[in-house]
């Protein structure tokens, strides 16, 4: 930050501007990463449901998106993941922030905004340390979503989900819903 500050003042460019410049290229960076793992997933989802239809695809969802989620954020040296207000995995459970964002996103939603591009960041402060985190919201598609987030959800594939998450939210949910969302936390 210190070398846009003598930036700034050589090129007498309002420091405000600067910061909201970092920022918006730190939101860039977020969103790249973002497109990189949902179209990794959406990939392997859609193989895994051509060859073996939902009840193969869970397999994909339990262990590849955790995967992508982990190579990411040591790639990147960012925390890279999803979560929801009805996680289905407790690992995805939102913390405060996370969660306070989720609902504005419902909130919005409500307010008539669509969620194909619906994002929030800011800087925090966090364990005494400045901290870029940015959330994009993740909408529920009739398909494939549904499947294993809806309301009728095939025998075989909900008796293999109660197996693997005994605590399970994620169900219920309607074509539209915001089913969860990416969040990124970059350290700064
Ligand atoms: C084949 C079943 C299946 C399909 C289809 C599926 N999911 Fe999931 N979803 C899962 C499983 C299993 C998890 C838990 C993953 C984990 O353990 O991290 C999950 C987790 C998630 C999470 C992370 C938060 C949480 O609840 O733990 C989000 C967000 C999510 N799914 C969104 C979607 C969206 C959007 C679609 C459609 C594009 C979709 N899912 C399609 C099975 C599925």
């Amino acid at each position: 930050m210190k070398k846009y500050f003598v930036l700034a003042l050589l090129f007498s460019i309002p420091l405000t501007q600067v910061i909201a410049g970092d920022l918006e290229q730190r939101a860039e960076q977020s969103r790249v990463v973002i497109k990189e793992f949902a179209g990794a997933l959406k990939a392997e989802l859609r193989k895994a449901i051509k060859k073996g239809g939902p009840l193969q695809a869970i397999t994909v969802c339990n262990t590849i998106a955790p995967a992508i989620a982990r190579h990411q954020s040591t790639k990147h040296g960012w925390h890279v993941g999803r979560t929801s207000l009805k996680p289905r995995n407790p690992d995805n459970t939102p913390d405060n922030w996370e969660k306070s964002v989720l609902e504005k996103f419902e909130a919005r939603k409500k307010a008539g905004e669509s969620t194909a591009k619906m994002e929030y960041f800011e800087v925090v402060e966090q364990d005494g340390k400045k901290k870029f985190r940015y959330m994009k919201a993740i909408p529920a598609k009739k398909k494939p979503c549904l499947a294993c987030h809806g309301t009728n959800i095939n025998p075989d594939v909900a008796a293999a989900l109660d197996k693997l998450y005994p605590n399970d939210q994620a169900r219920g949910y309607k074509a539209g819903d915001i089913r969860g969302a990416f969040s990124i936390t970059q350290p700064m």
